[in-house]
C-alpha cells in the first residue's frame, strides 16, 4: 500500500469485473435501438471509466466530452456548476448515455441532464461507476445504472482525483486525512 493512501476500497480486478456486468445490461438496453447512441464522458473524472466502458459496448457508438465543475481545490462541493466546455454533437433525437465517475450531491448531474433535455435527444440515461447515496441534496437524481455504492468518503483514482492528482491509480482508494489537511 502506498503511505499516502489509508485503504484501497475498490482494487483494479473488482473495478473492470463490475464494468464487463454494466458492458452487459447497457447492451440490452441499446442494442436493438436504431438511432445514434452518443456516450458524453464528464471530463475529466470519468475518462477511465469510459474508455474501458465502452469497449464492452457492441453497437456502434459516437463519443462526445463535457466538462463541468463543481469543486475546487478541496473535497468539498462548492454547490454551483459552471460549463467548462460543452459538446460537439447534435444530440438531438439521438439517444445519450452519460458517464460520470462519481454521483454526490447530485448537483453536477441535475444541472448536466437540465442541459442536455433542452437540446431534445431520443433518451437520456446515466451511467456511474460510484455513488455516494448518502451525500445526495438532489434526491430525485438516481443514476441508471451504478457501478459501486460507496461510503460517505472522499476517494482517489481510476480517473477521480484531489488537487488534479492520483487520477492515474488503477484502483481507488482513501487518502489519509493528512494528505488534505
Ligand atoms: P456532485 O455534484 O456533488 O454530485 O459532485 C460530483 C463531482 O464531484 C464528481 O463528478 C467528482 O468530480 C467530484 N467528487 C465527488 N466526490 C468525490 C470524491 O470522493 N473524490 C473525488 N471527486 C469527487
Ligand atoms: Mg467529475
Amino acid at each position: 500500500m502506498r503511505d499516502d493512501l489509508k485503504e484501497i476500497i475498490l482494487t483494479e480486478e473488482q473495478i473492470q469485473k463490475r464494468i464487463v456486468e454494466l458492458g452487459c445490461e447497457l447492451n440490452n438496453l441499446y442494442e436493438d435501438k436504431l438511432e445514434d447512441l452518443i456516450v458524453v464522458c464528464i471530463l475529466k473524472g470519468a475518462l477511465m471509466f469510459t474508455a474501458d466502458l465502452v469497449r464492452q459496448i457492441k453497437r456502434q457508438v459516437v463519443f462526445d466530452f463535457m466538462d463541468v465543475s463543481s469543486y475546487g481545490g478541496d473535497t468539498e462541493s462548492s454547490g454551483s456548476v459552471r460549463i467548462n466546455k460543452d459538446l460537439e454533437e447534435d444530440i438531438k433525437g439521438k439517444h445519450v448515455l452519460i458517464v460520470e465517475d462519481i454521483v454526490d450531491t447530485g448537483l453536477t448531474l441535475k444541472k448536466v441532464i437540465e442541459i442536455l433535455q433542452t437540446r431534445e435527444p431520443a433518451s437520456i440515461k446515466v451511467c456511474t461507476l460510484l455513488d455516494k447515496p448518502n451525500r445526495r441534496t438532489e434526491k430525485h437524481i438516481i443514476p441508471d445504472f451504478n457501478g459501486f455504492e460507496i461510503p460517505d468518503k472522499f476517494v482517489v483514482g481510476y480517473g477521480l482525483d484531489f488537487a488534479e492528482k492520483y487520477r492515474n491509480l488503477p484502483f481507488i482508494g482513501v487518502l489519509k486525512p493528512e494528505m488534505y489537511e
